[in-house]
Protein backbone atom coordinates (compact mmCIF):
# COMPACT_ATOMS: atom_id res chain seq x y z
CA UNK A 1 0.00 0.00 0.00
CA UNK A 2 1.32 3.62 -0.80
CA UNK A 3 1.63 5.93 2.06
CA UNK A 4 3.56 9.37 2.57
CA UNK A 5 6.60 9.10 2.15
CA UNK A 6 7.60 10.02 5.87
CA UNK A 7 5.89 7.07 7.47
CA UNK A 8 8.48 5.09 6.24
CA UNK A 9 11.54 6.62 7.50
CA UNK A 10 13.22 7.41 10.67
CA UNK A 11 14.27 10.72 11.23
CA UNK A 12 17.49 12.43 12.69
CA UNK A 13 17.37 15.85 14.93
CA UNK A 14 20.19 18.05 14.27
CA UNK A 15 20.92 20.70 16.75
CA UNK A 16 23.52 22.46 14.36
CA UNK A 17 25.39 24.54 17.56
CA UNK A 18 26.27 21.13 18.35
CA UNK A 19 26.35 18.65 15.59
CA UNK A 20 29.75 19.92 14.06
CA UNK A 21 31.88 22.73 13.80
CA UNK A 22 33.94 23.44 9.99
CA UNK A 23 34.92 26.30 10.49
CA UNK A 24 36.86 26.11 13.89
CA UNK A 25 34.93 28.71 16.14
CA UNK A 26 33.28 26.26 18.35
CA UNK A 27 30.29 26.58 17.08
CA UNK A 28 28.75 23.98 14.87
CA UNK A 29 27.43 25.12 11.38
CA UNK A 30 25.67 23.81 7.75
CA UNK A 31 29.23 22.79 6.06
CA UNK A 32 29.98 20.53 9.56
CA UNK A 33 26.15 19.12 9.06
CA UNK A 34 27.47 18.62 4.98
CA UNK A 35 30.80 16.79 6.05
CA UNK A 36 28.42 14.38 8.02
CA UNK A 37 26.05 13.45 5.48
CA UNK A 38 27.97 10.42 4.59
CA UNK A 39 27.32 9.20 8.54
CA UNK A 40 23.75 10.05 8.14
CA UNK A 41 23.46 8.43 5.08
CA UNK A 42 25.11 5.24 6.56
CA UNK A 43 23.47 5.06 9.83
CA UNK A 44 20.40 4.76 6.99
CA UNK A 45 17.90 7.72 8.68
CA UNK A 46 15.41 9.33 5.60
CA UNK A 47 14.59 12.46 7.19
CA UNK A 48 16.66 15.53 9.35
CA UNK A 49 14.92 17.90 11.69
CA UNK A 50 16.86 20.94 11.66
CA UNK A 51 16.72 22.92 14.87
CA UNK A 52 16.73 26.80 13.81
CA UNK A 53 19.67 28.18 11.38
CA UNK A 54 17.60 31.57 11.38
CA UNK A 55 19.43 34.98 12.07
CA UNK A 56 18.78 35.22 15.90
CA UNK A 57 20.34 36.93 19.06
CA UNK A 58 19.90 33.33 20.33
CA UNK A 59 18.53 34.53 23.79
CA UNK A 60 16.82 31.22 23.44
CA UNK A 61 19.31 29.42 20.87
CA UNK A 62 17.36 30.41 17.99
CA UNK A 63 14.49 29.90 19.00
CA UNK A 64 14.17 33.73 19.14
CA UNK A 65 14.08 34.76 15.05
CA UNK A 66 14.99 38.06 14.41
CA UNK A 67 14.72 37.49 10.60
CA UNK A 68 12.74 34.34 8.89
CA UNK A 69 14.51 35.30 5.16
CA UNK A 70 18.40 34.84 6.40
CA UNK A 71 20.63 32.20 8.12
CA UNK A 72 22.43 32.95 10.81
CA UNK A 73 26.35 33.98 10.48
CA UNK A 74 26.96 31.76 13.35
CA UNK A 75 25.52 28.88 11.05
CA UNK A 76 26.52 29.92 7.29
CA UNK A 77 25.40 31.46 4.28
CA UNK A 78 22.12 31.18 2.30
CA UNK A 79 24.71 29.11 -0.31
CA UNK A 80 25.82 27.44 2.51
CA UNK A 81 21.81 25.83 2.88
CA UNK A 82 21.43 25.66 -0.50
CA UNK A 83 24.16 23.24 -1.09
CA UNK A 84 23.09 21.44 1.93
CA UNK A 85 19.69 20.92 0.09
CA UNK A 86 20.99 19.78 -3.11
CA UNK A 87 23.50 17.13 -1.18
CA UNK A 88 20.48 15.66 1.02
CA UNK A 89 18.02 14.91 -2.76
CA UNK A 90 21.56 13.14 -3.67
CA UNK A 91 21.69 11.09 -0.93
CA UNK A 92 17.54 11.28 -1.06
CA UNK A 93 17.20 12.74 2.35
CA UNK A 94 14.44 14.69 3.51
CA UNK A 95 14.67 17.76 5.81
CA UNK A 96 12.00 19.73 7.93
CA UNK A 97 13.02 22.64 9.76
CA UNK A 98 11.65 24.50 12.26
CA UNK A 99 8.82 27.28 12.17
CA UNK A 100 8.78 29.07 15.29
CA UNK A 101 6.18 31.86 14.90
CA UNK A 102 4.06 32.00 18.25
CA UNK A 103 6.72 34.37 18.78
CA UNK A 104 9.79 36.43 17.06
CA UNK A 105 12.93 37.88 18.65
CA UNK A 106 12.40 41.37 19.48
CA UNK A 107 15.18 42.61 18.01
CA UNK A 108 13.25 41.33 15.23
CA UNK A 109 12.12 44.37 12.44
CA UNK A 110 8.16 43.56 12.83
CA UNK A 111 8.86 44.06 16.69
CA UNK A 112 11.32 46.88 16.78
CA UNK A 113 8.74 48.92 14.59
CA UNK A 114 5.76 47.91 16.74
CA UNK A 115 7.15 49.15 19.70
CA UNK A 116 8.10 52.80 17.98
CA UNK A 117 4.33 53.93 18.59
CA UNK A 118 -0.03 53.02 19.00
CA UNK A 119 -0.60 53.81 15.62
CA UNK A 120 2.63 52.11 13.91
CA UNK A 121 1.12 49.89 11.02
CA UNK A 122 3.56 47.03 12.82
CA UNK A 123 1.86 47.61 16.15
CA UNK A 124 -0.98 45.13 15.81
CA UNK A 125 1.29 42.30 14.86
CA UNK A 126 2.15 41.57 18.35
CA UNK A 127 -0.49 41.27 21.69
CA UNK A 128 -0.03 44.99 23.23
CA UNK A 129 -3.05 45.79 26.21
CA UNK A 130 -3.16 48.48 28.65
CA UNK A 131 -2.61 47.43 32.09
CA UNK A 132 -4.81 47.09 35.32
CA UNK A 133 -4.77 50.30 38.02
CA UNK A 134 -5.00 53.43 38.32
CA UNK A 135 -1.47 54.31 36.35
CA UNK A 136 -1.39 50.75 34.48
CA UNK A 137 1.32 49.76 36.03
CA UNK A 138 0.24 46.52 36.93
CA UNK A 139 -0.30 43.27 33.96
CA UNK A 140 -3.14 43.12 32.15
CA UNK A 141 -3.81 39.95 33.47
CA UNK A 142 -2.66 36.96 36.00
CA UNK A 143 -0.86 34.70 33.02
CA UNK A 144 2.32 33.09 33.20
CA UNK A 145 5.60 32.77 30.60
CA UNK A 146 6.61 28.99 30.27
CA UNK A 147 9.42 30.08 31.64
CA UNK A 148 7.78 31.41 34.62
CA UNK A 149 7.46 34.67 35.85
CA UNK A 150 4.64 37.40 34.46
CA UNK A 151 3.35 36.84 30.53
CA UNK A 152 3.63 40.65 30.26
CA UNK A 153 6.34 43.24 29.90
CA UNK A 154 5.79 46.77 30.13
CA UNK A 155 6.73 49.02 28.14
CA UNK A 156 7.50 52.80 29.30
CA UNK A 157 7.47 54.37 25.91
CA UNK A 158 3.58 53.42 24.32
CA UNK A 159 2.36 52.74 27.95
CA UNK A 160 1.26 49.67 27.41
CA UNK A 161 1.69 45.88 27.91
CA UNK A 162 2.99 43.12 25.78
CA UNK A 163 2.62 39.64 25.62
CA UNK A 164 5.31 36.69 25.75
CA UNK A 165 4.53 32.94 26.53
CA UNK A 166 8.21 32.78 26.76
CA UNK A 167 11.02 35.51 27.71
CA UNK A 168 10.65 38.98 27.54
CA UNK A 169 13.25 38.80 24.27
CA UNK A 170 10.05 36.36 22.15
CA UNK A 171 6.88 38.73 22.26
CA UNK A 172 4.22 36.54 20.89
CA UNK A 173 3.08 37.61 17.11
CA UNK A 174 -0.94 38.27 16.96
CA UNK A 175 -2.53 35.65 15.12
CA UNK A 176 -5.88 37.67 14.86
CA UNK A 177 -4.07 40.06 12.74
CA UNK A 178 -4.85 38.63 8.68
CA UNK A 179 -1.57 40.24 8.11
CA UNK A 180 0.63 37.74 10.17
CA UNK A 181 -1.10 34.85 9.15
CA UNK A 182 0.15 36.24 5.09
CA UNK A 183 3.86 36.87 6.39
CA UNK A 184 3.99 33.34 8.17
CA UNK A 185 2.40 31.51 4.64
CA UNK A 186 4.75 33.53 2.63
CA UNK A 187 7.80 32.30 5.18
CA UNK A 188 6.71 28.77 4.45
CA UNK A 189 6.70 29.30 0.65
CA UNK A 190 10.01 30.81 0.65
CA UNK A 191 11.68 28.26 2.20
CA UNK A 192 9.68 25.17 0.27
CA UNK A 193 11.07 26.98 -2.84
CA UNK A 194 14.42 26.38 -1.21
CA UNK A 195 13.57 22.95 -0.97
CA UNK A 196 12.60 21.87 2.00
CA UNK A 197 9.92 19.33 2.63
CA UNK A 198 8.18 20.44 5.72
CA UNK A 199 8.45 21.71 9.12
CA UNK A 200 8.24 21.58 13.05
CA UNK A 201 6.15 23.91 14.12
CA UNK A 202 7.53 25.48 17.27
CA UNK A 203 5.10 25.66 20.22
CA UNK A 204 2.19 26.07 17.66
CA UNK A 205 -0.70 25.07 19.76
CA UNK A 206 -0.09 28.39 21.45
CA UNK A 207 -0.81 30.70 18.39
CA UNK A 208 -4.49 31.85 19.66
CA UNK A 209 -5.09 33.60 22.73
CA UNK A 210 -8.11 34.70 23.95
CA UNK A 211 -8.34 38.19 23.42
CA UNK A 212 -10.92 39.24 26.09
CA UNK A 213 -7.68 38.48 28.49
CA UNK A 214 -9.75 37.10 31.35
CA UNK A 215 -7.62 35.60 34.33
CA UNK A 216 -6.43 32.25 34.01
CA UNK A 217 -7.36 29.49 36.68
CA UNK A 218 -4.52 29.27 39.52
CA UNK A 219 -1.87 26.82 38.68
CA UNK A 220 0.93 25.71 40.59
CA UNK A 221 3.28 27.24 38.48
CA UNK A 222 1.84 28.29 34.78
CA UNK A 223 -1.01 30.32 34.47
CA UNK A 224 -3.38 30.70 31.76
CA UNK A 225 -3.11 27.43 29.36
CA UNK A 226 -6.88 27.26 29.29
CA UNK A 227 -6.92 31.14 27.24
CA UNK A 228 -4.31 30.25 24.54
CA UNK A 229 -3.77 25.84 24.05
CA UNK A 230 -5.38 25.75 20.46
CA UNK A 231 -7.75 28.04 21.42
CA UNK A 232 -10.80 30.01 19.49
CA UNK A 233 -9.59 29.93 15.56
CA UNK A 234 -6.38 28.09 15.81
CA UNK A 235 -8.14 25.19 13.37
CA UNK A 236 -9.20 28.03 10.80
CA UNK A 237 -5.93 29.36 10.97
CA UNK A 238 -4.18 25.98 10.74
CA UNK A 239 -6.41 25.03 7.89
CA UNK A 240 -5.28 28.53 6.21
CA UNK A 241 -1.87 27.79 6.37
CA UNK A 242 -2.03 24.44 4.71
CA UNK A 243 -4.52 25.52 2.09
CA UNK A 244 -2.41 28.57 1.11
CA UNK A 245 0.87 26.72 1.80
CA UNK A 246 1.55 23.29 2.85
CA UNK A 247 -0.45 21.40 0.48
CA UNK A 248 0.93 22.94 -2.16
CA UNK A 249 4.24 20.62 -1.87
CA UNK A 250 4.03 16.88 -0.53
CA UNK A 251 5.24 18.23 2.82
CA UNK A 252 5.27 16.90 6.11
CA UNK A 253 4.10 19.14 8.87
CA UNK A 254 4.44 18.24 12.49
CA UNK A 255 3.04 20.55 15.32
CA UNK A 256 4.95 20.46 18.71
CA UNK A 257 1.81 20.18 21.19
CA UNK A 258 2.18 21.50 24.11
CA UNK A 259 -0.61 21.66 26.58
CA UNK A 260 -3.21 19.58 23.83
CA UNK A 261 -5.90 17.92 24.29
CA UNK A 262 -6.20 13.97 23.10
CA UNK A 263 -9.47 14.84 21.74
CA UNK A 264 -7.91 17.72 19.95
CA UNK A 265 -4.81 16.22 18.51
CA UNK A 266 -7.58 13.73 16.96
CA UNK A 267 -8.97 16.49 15.05
CA UNK A 268 -5.79 18.31 14.11
CA UNK A 269 -3.70 15.19 12.67
CA UNK A 270 -6.90 13.85 11.03
CA UNK A 271 -6.12 13.15 7.27
CA UNK A 272 -8.95 14.43 6.29
CA UNK A 273 -9.34 17.19 8.13
CA UNK A 274 -6.22 19.11 6.53
CA UNK A 275 -3.92 20.48 8.95
CA UNK A 276 -0.76 18.80 10.55
CA UNK A 277 0.60 15.07 9.51
CA UNK A 278 1.32 14.78 13.38
CA UNK A 279 1.94 16.00 16.56
CA UNK A 280 4.72 15.81 18.88
CA UNK A 281 2.69 14.93 22.60
CA UNK A 282 4.29 15.32 25.64
CA UNK A 283 2.62 12.66 28.41
CA UNK A 284 5.30 10.24 28.30
CA UNK A 285 8.26 13.50 28.69
CA UNK A 286 6.42 14.33 32.30
CA UNK A 287 5.73 10.94 33.63
CA UNK A 288 8.98 11.16 35.95
CA UNK A 289 7.41 13.98 37.92
CA UNK A 290 5.04 13.63 40.45
CA UNK A 291 2.09 16.68 39.97
CA UNK A 292 4.67 17.73 37.14
CA UNK A 293 7.22 19.06 39.69
CA UNK A 294 9.26 16.48 41.62
CA UNK A 295 11.19 13.81 39.89
CA UNK A 296 10.11 10.22 40.96
CA UNK A 297 13.20 8.63 42.35
CA UNK A 298 12.26 4.88 40.40
CA UNK A 299 10.52 4.73 36.86
CA UNK A 300 6.84 4.11 37.23
CA UNK A 301 6.67 1.85 34.25
CA UNK A 302 3.27 1.90 34.63
CA UNK A 303 2.39 5.08 33.78
CA UNK A 304 4.72 4.78 30.95
CA UNK A 305 2.63 2.46 29.69
CA UNK A 306 -0.32 4.59 29.80
CA UNK A 307 1.07 6.88 27.79
CA UNK A 308 2.35 5.18 25.19
CA UNK A 309 -0.74 3.06 24.78
CA UNK A 310 -2.68 6.43 24.69
CA UNK A 311 -1.40 7.63 21.03
CA UNK A 312 -1.05 4.36 20.33
CA UNK A 313 -4.70 3.78 19.89
CA UNK A 314 -5.17 6.24 17.31
CA UNK A 315 -7.09 5.46 14.28
CA UNK A 316 -5.78 5.04 11.18
CA UNK A 317 -6.37 8.23 9.76
CA UNK A 318 -4.05 10.12 12.59
CA UNK A 319 -0.50 9.38 12.90
CA UNK A 320 2.33 9.57 16.03
CA UNK A 321 5.89 11.02 15.80
CA UNK A 322 8.09 9.08 18.32
CA UNK A 323 11.13 9.99 20.55
CA UNK A 324 12.81 9.47 23.53
CA UNK A 325 15.17 12.67 22.90
CA UNK A 326 15.23 16.38 21.99
CA UNK A 327 17.39 19.72 22.78
CA UNK A 328 14.79 19.99 25.23
CA UNK A 329 14.94 17.16 27.06
CA UNK A 330 17.91 15.15 28.88
CA UNK A 331 19.14 12.19 27.33
CA UNK A 332 17.29 9.13 27.55
CA UNK A 333 19.87 6.42 28.70
CA UNK A 334 20.30 8.86 31.76
CA UNK A 335 16.82 9.65 32.46
CA UNK A 336 15.77 5.49 32.59
CA UNK A 337 18.70 3.61 32.81
CA UNK A 338 19.81 4.00 36.59
CA UNK A 339 22.66 1.52 36.37
CA UNK A 340 25.02 2.74 34.51
CA UNK A 341 26.84 -0.87 34.69
CA UNK A 342 24.12 -1.66 31.76
CA UNK A 343 24.45 1.80 29.80
CA UNK A 344 24.81 -0.12 26.54
CA UNK A 345 21.75 -2.90 27.22
CA UNK A 346 19.60 0.12 28.26
CA UNK A 347 20.53 2.16 25.25
CA UNK A 348 19.59 -0.35 22.99
CA UNK A 349 16.08 -1.57 24.80
CA UNK A 350 15.14 1.99 24.71
CA UNK A 351 15.53 2.45 20.92
CA UNK A 352 13.54 -0.82 20.65
CA UNK A 353 11.02 -0.41 22.18
CA UNK A 354 10.60 2.98 20.67
CA UNK A 355 10.98 2.31 16.63
CA UNK A 356 8.41 -1.18 16.84
CA UNK A 357 5.99 1.09 17.86
CA UNK A 358 2.95 2.99 15.59
CA UNK A 359 5.02 6.88 14.28
CA UNK A 360 7.78 8.13 12.84
CA UNK A 361 10.89 7.62 15.14
CA UNK A 362 13.47 10.79 16.25
CA UNK A 363 17.16 10.05 17.10
CA UNK A 364 17.91 13.11 18.25
CA UNK A 365 21.89 13.67 17.73
CA UNK A 366 24.45 11.63 19.68
CA UNK A 367 21.47 9.18 20.96
CA UNK A 368 22.46 6.64 18.38
CA UNK A 369 26.07 6.11 20.62
CA UNK A 370 24.06 6.58 23.75
CA UNK A 371 25.24 10.01 24.67
CA UNK A 372 24.33 10.98 28.49
CA UNK A 373 23.87 13.62 30.64
CA UNK A 374 26.26 16.00 31.56
CA UNK A 375 27.66 16.12 35.23
CA UNK A 376 26.34 20.03 35.66
CA UNK A 377 27.82 22.20 38.20
CA UNK A 378 26.14 25.43 39.18
CA UNK A 379 28.48 27.00 36.57
CA UNK A 380 27.54 25.37 33.72
CA UNK A 381 23.89 26.66 34.10
CA UNK A 382 23.86 28.78 30.83
CA UNK A 383 20.18 27.93 29.14
CA UNK A 384 17.79 30.86 29.60
CA UNK A 385 15.07 28.36 31.00
CA UNK A 386 17.55 27.04 33.55
CA UNK A 387 18.39 30.49 34.38
CA UNK A 388 14.55 31.49 35.04
CA UNK A 389 13.63 28.52 37.24
CA UNK A 390 17.08 29.45 39.05
CA UNK A 391 15.87 33.14 39.17
CA UNK A 392 12.42 31.93 40.92
CA UNK A 393 13.80 29.12 43.02
CA UNK A 394 16.93 30.72 44.29
CA UNK A 395 13.79 32.93 46.90
CA UNK A 396 13.80 30.22 48.89
CA UNK A 397 15.70 27.14 51.10
CA UNK A 398 13.95 24.57 49.49
CA UNK A 399 13.67 25.98 46.09
CA UNK A 400 17.40 26.18 45.97
CA UNK A 401 18.02 22.60 47.39
CA UNK A 402 15.38 21.74 44.83
CA UNK A 403 17.49 23.37 42.21
CA UNK A 404 20.64 21.92 43.08
CA UNK A 405 18.84 18.22 43.44
CA UNK A 406 17.29 18.10 40.33
CA UNK A 407 17.72 20.55 38.04
CA UNK A 408 20.77 18.62 36.72
CA UNK A 409 19.25 15.43 36.05
CA UNK A 410 16.06 17.53 33.57
CA UNK A 411 18.07 21.14 32.37
CA UNK A 412 17.91 21.44 29.10
CA UNK A 413 22.03 21.57 28.77
CA UNK A 414 22.22 17.85 28.94
CA UNK A 415 21.23 17.73 25.03
CA UNK A 416 23.45 20.28 23.79
CA UNK A 417 26.42 19.32 24.54
CA UNK A 418 28.85 18.51 21.70
CA UNK A 419 28.90 15.35 19.82
CA UNK A 420 30.81 12.93 20.06
CA UNK A 421 32.67 11.95 17.37
CA UNK A 422 36.31 11.06 18.47
CA UNK A 423 38.30 10.92 21.81
CA UNK A 424 40.07 13.93 20.57
CA UNK A 425 39.99 17.06 22.78
CA UNK A 426 37.14 18.72 21.17
CA UNK A 427 35.61 15.15 20.65
CA UNK A 428 36.04 15.83 16.92
CA UNK A 429 33.09 18.52 17.25
CA UNK A 430 35.93 21.26 16.59
CA UNK A 431 39.64 21.31 16.24
CA UNK A 432 39.87 24.40 18.31
CA UNK A 433 37.14 25.05 21.39
CA UNK A 434 33.19 24.45 21.91
CA UNK A 435 31.01 27.41 22.38
CA UNK A 436 29.05 24.99 25.29
CA UNK A 437 31.08 21.91 26.57
CA UNK A 438 32.53 18.45 25.51
CA UNK A 439 31.01 15.56 27.93
CA UNK A 440 34.01 13.81 29.48
CA UNK A 441 32.45 10.43 28.91
CA UNK A 442 33.92 10.64 25.11
CA UNK A 443 36.93 8.74 25.75
CA UNK A 444 34.14 5.83 26.04
CA UNK A 445 31.28 7.07 24.09
CA UNK A 446 31.91 8.04 20.30
CA UNK A 447 31.28 7.42 16.95
CA UNK A 448 34.67 6.22 15.76
CA UNK A 449 35.07 3.79 18.32
CA UNK A 450 31.42 2.65 18.03
CA UNK A 451 32.07 2.19 14.27
CA UNK A 452 34.70 -0.57 14.84
CA UNK A 453 32.83 -2.71 17.35
CA UNK A 454 30.30 -4.79 16.03
CA UNK A 455 28.46 -4.82 19.16
CA UNK A 456 28.51 -1.18 19.47
CA UNK A 457 25.21 0.69 20.24
CA UNK A 458 25.77 2.40 17.03
CA UNK A 459 25.76 -0.79 14.51
CA UNK A 460 22.25 -1.69 16.97
CA UNK A 461 20.73 1.61 16.29
CA UNK A 462 22.15 0.69 12.44
CA UNK A 463 20.28 -2.58 11.88
CA UNK A 464 17.41 -1.25 13.86
CA UNK A 465 16.76 1.78 11.33
CA UNK A 466 16.97 -0.64 8.63
CA UNK A 467 14.12 -2.70 9.91
CA UNK A 468 12.09 -0.22 10.66
CA UNK A 469 12.52 1.70 7.10
CA UNK A 470 9.50 0.61 4.88
CA UNK A 471 8.61 -2.02 7.03
CA UNK A 472 4.75 -2.59 6.74
CA UNK A 473 4.25 -4.28 10.16
CA UNK A 474 5.38 -1.29 11.67
CA UNK A 475 3.61 1.20 9.80
CA UNK A 476 0.10 -0.47 9.91
CA UNK A 477 0.13 -3.23 12.19
CA UNK A 478 -2.42 -3.28 15.40
CA UNK A 479 -0.69 -2.47 18.62
CA UNK A 480 -1.51 -4.82 21.94
CA UNK A 481 0.04 -4.13 25.24
CA UNK A 482 -0.04 -7.51 26.60
CA UNK A 483 1.18 -6.85 30.39
CA UNK A 484 -0.31 -3.30 30.60
CA UNK A 485 -0.19 -3.50 34.36
CA UNK A 486 3.11 -5.06 34.74
CA UNK A 487 5.74 -2.82 37.11
CA UNK A 488 9.13 -4.03 35.06
CA UNK A 489 8.23 -5.02 31.82
CA UNK A 490 6.71 -3.61 28.93
CA UNK A 491 5.64 -6.37 26.73
CA UNK A 492 3.70 -5.50 22.99
CA UNK A 493 2.41 -6.99 20.10
CA UNK A 494 2.18 -5.42 16.27
CA UNK A 495 0.35 -7.75 14.07
CA UNK A 496 -0.40 -6.97 10.53
CA UNK A 497 -1.70 -9.42 7.16
CA UNK A 498 -0.38 -12.68 9.58
CA UNK A 499 2.79 -11.01 10.65
CA UNK A 500 3.57 -10.42 14.20
CA UNK A 501 6.07 -8.79 15.91
CA UNK A 502 6.56 -10.00 19.69
CA UNK A 503 8.30 -6.94 21.30
CA UNK A 504 9.65 -7.91 25.05
CA UNK A 505 11.58 -5.10 27.12
CA UNK A 506 12.53 -5.10 30.88
CA UNK A 507 12.99 -1.31 32.41
CA UNK A 508 15.15 -2.13 34.91
CA UNK A 509 17.99 -3.85 36.30
CA UNK A 510 16.70 -6.97 38.13
CA UNK A 511 15.56 -10.20 36.28
CA UNK A 512 12.22 -10.92 35.49
CA UNK A 513 10.91 -13.96 34.58
CA UNK A 514 8.16 -13.38 31.88
CA UNK A 515 4.93 -15.40 31.44
CA UNK A 516 2.78 -14.24 28.68
CA UNK A 517 0.86 -17.60 28.90
CA UNK A 518 -2.40 -16.45 29.53
CA UNK A 519 -2.24 -13.16 26.90
CA UNK A 520 -0.16 -14.82 24.01
CA UNK A 521 -1.05 -18.17 22.25
CA UNK A 522 2.29 -19.47 21.04
CA UNK A 523 4.94 -21.07 23.48
CA UNK A 524 8.04 -21.32 21.10
CA UNK A 525 8.63 -17.94 19.00
CA UNK A 526 12.21 -17.57 17.01
CA UNK A 527 14.24 -14.26 18.14
CA UNK A 528 15.04 -11.74 15.52
CA UNK A 529 16.73 -8.98 17.68
CA UNK A 530 17.92 -8.57 21.13
CA UNK A 531 20.89 -6.91 23.01
CA UNK A 532 21.89 -9.82 24.97
CA UNK A 533 23.47 -13.04 22.96
CA UNK A 534 19.73 -14.37 22.24
CA UNK A 535 18.81 -15.76 19.23
CA UNK A 536 17.10 -18.33 17.08
CA UNK A 537 13.97 -20.25 18.72
CA UNK A 538 13.54 -19.95 22.08
CA UNK A 539 10.92 -19.88 24.80
CA UNK A 540 8.72 -17.01 25.31
CA UNK A 541 7.92 -17.66 29.07
CA UNK A 542 11.40 -17.00 29.89
CA UNK A 543 13.67 -14.83 32.34
CA UNK A 544 14.41 -11.70 30.88
CA UNK A 545 17.80 -9.80 31.96
CA UNK A 546 18.53 -6.91 33.23
CA UNK A 547 17.46 -4.14 30.61
CA UNK A 548 16.45 -6.84 28.17
CA UNK A 549 14.98 -6.57 25.08
CA UNK A 550 13.67 -9.50 22.70
CA UNK A 551 11.87 -9.24 19.56
CA UNK A 552 10.18 -12.53 18.24
CA UNK A 553 8.48 -12.45 15.03
CA UNK A 554 5.87 -15.05 13.56
CA UNK A 555 4.53 -15.53 10.36
C1 LIG B 1 9.99 25.02 22.00
C2 LIG B 1 11.44 24.74 21.72
C3 LIG B 1 12.26 25.27 22.85
C4 LIG B 1 12.02 26.77 22.95
C5 LIG B 1 10.54 27.10 23.09
C6 LIG B 1 10.27 28.55 22.84
O1 LIG B 1 9.52 24.32 23.08
O2 LIG B 1 11.62 23.36 21.52
O3 LIG B 1 13.62 24.99 22.70
O4 LIG B 1 12.71 27.29 24.05
O5 LIG B 1 9.78 26.40 22.14
O6 LIG B 1 10.42 28.85 21.49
Amino acid sequence: MKTRWYKDVVFYQIYPRSFCDSKSDGIGDIKGIISKLDYLKELGIGGIWLSPIYKSPNFDMGYDISDYYKVSKDYGTMEDFDLLIKELKKKDIKIIIDLVVNHTSDEHNWFIESKKSIDNPYRNYYIWKKGKGKDGLKPPNNWTSRFLGPAWTYDGNTKEWYLHLFTDKQPDLNWDNIKVREEIKDICNYWFEKGVNGFRCDVITYIVKNQTFENGKYKPLIVGDEHFVMYGKWHEYIKYLHKESWSKYDSYIIAEGMGAKYKDVLDATNELNKEFDSFITFDHMSIDFIKGLIPRKKLNLIKLKISYNKWQQLPKENWQTLYNENHDQPRSVSRYIKNTEYHDEGAKMLFTTEVFLKGTPYIFQGQEIGMTNYPLKMEDYNDIFSQMVFKKSSKTLIGRTLFKKYMSSYARENARTSMQWNDSAFAGFSSSKVWYRVNPNKDRINVDKQQKNLSSILLYYKSLIALRTNNEVIKFGEYKDLLPTHKMLYVYTRSYKNKTYLVCSNFFDKEVKMDLSKVFDKKIGFVILSNYEVAGERNINDILKPYETRVFYFK
